[in-house]
């Protein structure tokens, strides 16, 4: 590997000598990642840097994997050089502090400029690629008493419209200024920007490409560490990560508190290092990973009326069987639920037999529509799974009407016969007239 610049032919020759054994690592991936969304948020200075040319192909070749990817740039670097050029002083670079009407102007000409430069390299990659209007934004407003004044914070994103350009095969390219209520530009910070994006379109990856070879932590840069320990770090130790890679550090974080599971941070100024991290199992950046459990929380009381709302869809579309406020109430112990933002997105019981303390039942498992699909069902069962497990249980019995498959396909469960069922659970399944699946995982 080096760290030069090749031209696309030159990195097409490289790739040619790939030997069959690295092939099939690389294809080991590629069911994996197929259709799932990356947000590559490449800073202004990776765009203007030689290597960005080779960046471009290795994007090119995600797409060629059915990789759906969106691509969000910084003007960090081009801003600071047309403040020089133009000797107009800005009051800051990274879209977090003041914009003021002059530094403003400033950021949407870097933009349009570093929006081109990628269009140019998509292009001369045979991709199609558009810039999009998607993100509207409002004002930051008064902060501790200082007004930001076109510094934006993100409001909305047009997930419709981003989903569309991707299902057409479409690249989108989203700048880091938004637009107001009124239409007007707004500059959003670009790590935000990915953050945000992530969350609201299910990304399974947010890809940071900066000019540092990962999170430095202490003076050594670390190659993977997990959401929890990185949350601690920040809050009694943010001095041990350089003030350049707090951001990013920062924002890392949020996306995997909002849902979005990993986040890698890579260094765009080398050589291969987009491909080598997300193909070879070591990586050469920086992963940042949550834990699988964190959003999970024993349910309490106060979340009976939530949980009753939550499930109320389900319900009416017979997924689940009716329960009242009073009856989730009794049995509040049993719940456990998912939690982004200090919302309730998704819930699940976990039920046990007075006559039979071998087999425990999982129940009310329901998940936001709009958050499913996204792994977070699969979490809640593998969850309950360990604590039946915890609780000595050698079976888990669950009963679906509709999403049986769900259970054998994804989860490993078996369909069963009812008289598996205690008599007492027996008698109820007889008297609700559902004939809902029995089926069973050994634990
Ligand atoms: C069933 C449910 C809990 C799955 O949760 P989820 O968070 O969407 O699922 P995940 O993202 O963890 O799992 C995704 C996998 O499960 C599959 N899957 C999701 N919902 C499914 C369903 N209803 N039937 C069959 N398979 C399903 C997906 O195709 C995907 O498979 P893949 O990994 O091979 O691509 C959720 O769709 C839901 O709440 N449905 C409505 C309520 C319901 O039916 N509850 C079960 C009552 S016991």
């Amino acid at each position: 590997m080096s760290n030069g610049s090749t031209t696309p032919a030159q990195h097409a020759a490289a790739a040619t000598t790939i030997k069959p054994a690295d092939l099939r690592g690389i294809l080991k991936y590629v069911p994996r990642f197929k259709d799932q969304i990356f947000v590559i948020a490449l800073d202004g200075s990776i765009v203007a840097d030689e290597n960005f040319g080779n960046l471009l192909v290795d994007i090119a070749v995600l797409r060629s994997l059915a990789i759906k990817v969106i691509l969000v740039h910084g003007i960090g670097q081009q801003i600071q050089q047309l403040s020089a050029i133009r000797s107009i002083p800005i009051t800051d670079a990274i879209g977090t502090g003041v914009t003021d009407a002059a530094t403003l102007d400033l950021a949407i000409r870097a933009s349009s400029r570093v929006s081109h430069i990628i269009l140019e390299g998509l292009t001369q990659n045979a991709l199609k690629c558009a810039i999009t209007n998607a993100v509207r934004a409002v004002p930051l407003g008064i902060l501790r008493g200082v007004d930001h004044q076109f510094t934006g914070k993100v409001d909305r994103i047009d997930t419709e419209f981003i989903t569309t350009l991707i299902d057409k095969n479409i690249t989108p390219i989203v700048s880091p200024i938004g637009f107001g209520p009124d239409g007007g530009a707004l500059r959003i910070n670009s790590d935000l920007l990915a953050a945000e994006l992530a969350e609201a379109l299910h990304a399974t990856k947010i890809i940071y490409a900066a000019p540092s070879s990962g999170l430095t932590i202490n003076g050594e840069v670390r190659r993977e560490i997990s959401a929890d320990a990185l949350r601690a770090l920040l809050k009694e130790q943010p001095a041990a990560i350089p003030e350049s890679e707090r951001s990013k550090a920062a924002h890392a974080l949020k996306a995997i508190e909002t849902g979005t599971p990993r986040v890698h941070l890579i260094d765009g100024r080398t050589f291969d290092s987009l491909l080598n991290e997300i193909f070879s199992s070591e990586g050469v950046g920086t992963l940042i990973y949550g834990n699988d459990y964190q959003q999970i929380r024993r349910a309490r009381r106060s979340d009976v009326r939530a949980i009753h709302n939550l499930t109320r869809g389900g319900v009416r579309r017979a997924e689940l069987l009716h329960r009242t406020q009073q009856a989730i109430e009794k049995n509040i112990d049993q719940f456990y639920v998912y939690e982004i933002d200090e919302s309730l997105i998704a819930c699940i019981s976990l039920a046990s037999y007075p006559e039979n303390p071998d087999i425990l039942e999982l129940g009310s498992l329901y998940v936001l529509p709009f958050y499913q699909n996204r792994g977070i069902g699969r979490r809640m069962v593998d969850y309950i799974c360990m604590l039946a497990k915890d609780r000595g249980a050698r079976t888990l019995v669950a009963l679906s009407t509709q999403s049986y498959s769900f259970f054998t396909s994804t989860m490993g469960f078996e369909e069963a016969d009812k008289k598996l069922l205690p008599a007492s659970r027996l008698k109820l399944y007889e008297e609700s007239g559902r004939n809902a699946k029995v089926l069973v995982k050994q634990l």
